[in-house]
């Protein structure tokens, strides 16, 4: 009898070892930057869908606009931010004034444009963020939307996140820019792995087919390995979702569009981030101090 409870008691601190373990693993911070060389091959996009899509899946999503010359992420959701990026930075605005309620739950901090300059903050302004960021307690992933082009600002957010997504489409100049980006990524030495999204193309074996001509020049000069998350299929439907100011996966759920989406989060969801692991937003916080501060 007195076993059988033991075996019992065993079992259940067992259980609950495990189910604190899950919520642990669970609750692990992932920072993926949305980046290309070559603008208007479809971040934004990318950013705004993927967000409610791992939202959907149980992921508690904030998205950064970190677009400081074209922030749009605002304008593809239909939303009106009062206060932005650049409000927080430059007019010592909250960071809880800034955060807005996107679609499905998803959190989001919207870009300020002409904002070209990152500035540096001051230890005051650092630590009055700094405060309100750690109490964002209700975010396991966090995406940030960068601007195109190579810039000292774009290596900053690269190299705070611990995924950098590499969008591309499969036109020569889209993919020379996307190499010229991974090659200075490599220089700097920032990152060792980089995600690639093939975005507009007429079917995955096109997409396939470019993702492999990147990663042949890529590994056969640089330090770096490419791995493949997925693909988005050409779709009107895409454009027809940016004109009504909303996401093509909340207006044409069915799309294949949106089940490429669909794809490219359970993939993430799937592997394991290769670097270090962020449990909570002041280790996360700290990170980016390290960077900007
Ligand atoms: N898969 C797609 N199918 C059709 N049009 C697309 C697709 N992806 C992007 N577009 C078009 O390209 C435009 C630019 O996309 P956007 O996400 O704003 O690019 P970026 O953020 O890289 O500048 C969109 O407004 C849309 O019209
Ligand atoms: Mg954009």
């Amino acid at each position: 009898m007195t076993d059988q409870a033991h075996n019992l008691r065993n079992l259940v601190e067992k259980k609950r070892k495990e189910k604190v373990e899950t919520i642990l693993k669970d609750r692990e911070i992932k920072i993926y930057c949305i980046a290309s060389g070559k603008g208007g091959v479809g971040k934004t996009n990318v950013v705004v869908n993927l967000a409610i899509s791992l939202q959907r899946k149980g992921r508690k999503v904030l998205v950064i606009d970190a677009d400081l010359g074209m922030a749009n992420v605002d304008v593809i959701l239909g939303l009106y931010p009062n206060v932005t990026l650049f409000d927080v930075f430059i007019n010592e605005k909250s960071l809880k004034e800034a955060l807005i309620d996107g679609p499905e739950g998803i959190k989001i901090i919207p870009g300020g444009s002409g904002m070209i300059k990152m500035t540096t903050l001051d230890t005051a302004q650092q630590s009055r963020i700094a405060e309100e960021f750690i109490q964002l307690e209700d975010v396991d992933t966090i995406l940030i939307d960068t601007g195109a082009g190579i810039s000292m600002n774009l290596m900053s957010f690269i190299a705070f996140s611990q995924e950098v997504l590499v969008v591309t489409t499969p036109e020569p100049t889209a993919l020379t820019d996307a190499y010229g980006l991974i090659k200075v990524i490599s220089e700097l030495q920032l990152k060792k792995n980089i995600k690639v999204i093939v975005n507009r193309v007429s079917g995955k074996e096109i997409a396939v087919f470019t993702f492999e001509r990147l990663r042949n020049t890529v590994e056969k000069f640089l330090k770096i390995k490419l791995d493949y998350v997925g693909y988005i299929i050409d779709d009107i439907r895409v454009s027809n979702a940016v004109m009504d100011r909303s996401a093509f996966v909340l207006e044409y759920p069915n799309s294949i569009a949106s089940q490429c989406i669909e794809g490219i989060a359970d993939t993430l969801i799937g592997k394991e981030a290769n670097a270090i692991k962020l449990r909570t937003m002041s280790e996360v916080y700290n990170r980016l101090i390290k960077i900007f501060g």
